[in-house]
């Protein structure tokens, strides 16, 4: 299966990265988490910078940094996604990714909607509000990160509201995306429906 590009898609802490890992491990592809990138840009405008000017400037080295995982840098990241000059600026690097030989997975908002409209197979990998700030919940308290669940589930509404209701690449289903809720899944089931629907399109 050379070339085949899995477009996986989701709102926050549904577990697509998770899976989008374990779904590259198994096939042998790369992986890219692209909302790596604009928090990478949401982190730089926190520093003063511009957001057009921060995504054209980025460059791989700007994603191996663990304070992009703060729930202020995905804040930010969700307000600069929603500027269309932001968004084009990382189209490229994103594409070129995608139409590597050897197979890529990317995980994101839009990349069966507009990143990769002819990926081989489109995952929308969700679980509901609470399920999802539960998860995020646990992840930060384990880091350390001193939040309150009442904040993590505020912040995962807004970040729901904002990357839906934005004009240029909302988040939603593409129409032929293969949708798996993994509100009541455990992880190692989520994982195999993934693979199972990425088989089947071989
Ligand atoms: O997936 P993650 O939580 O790291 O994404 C951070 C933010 O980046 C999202 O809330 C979303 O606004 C934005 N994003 C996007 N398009 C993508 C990936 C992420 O707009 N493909």
């Amino acid at each position: 299966m050379t070339g085949c590009t899995v477009a996986i898609d989701g709102p926050a802490a549904a577990g697509k990265g998770t899976i989008s890992k374990a779904v590259a491990r198994h096939f042998g592809f790369a992986h890219l988490d692209t909302g790596l990138l604009y928090r990478a840009v949401g982190a730089k405008v926190l520093g003063g910078a511009s957001p057009e000017a921060a995504a054209r400037a980025l460059n791989p080295d700007d994603l191996e940094n663990d304070a992009l995982r703060t729930p202020a840098v995905a804040q930010a990241a969700s307000e600069v996604a929603a500027i269309p000059a932001v968004r084009q600026a990382l189209l490229e690097f994103q594409r070129a990714f995608a139409g590597r030989d050897g197979g890529a997975v990317l995980d994101g908002r839009d990349i069966g909607t507009v990143i990769c409209p002819e990926a081989d197979a489109k995952l929308f990998v969700t679980a509901s509000a609470v399920v999802r700030a539960k998860r995020r919940f646990a992840e930060l308290s384990e880091k350390g990160i001193s939040v309150t669940y009442e904040q993590v589930l505020a912040d995962v509404e807004a970040r729901d509201a904002r990357d839906m209701g934005r004009a240029d690449a909302p988040l939603r289903p593409a129409d032929d995306a293969v949708e798996i809720d993994t509100s009541q899944m455990s992880i190692e089931d989520a994982i195999a429906a993934a693979v199972a629907v990425i088989e089947a399109k071989r």
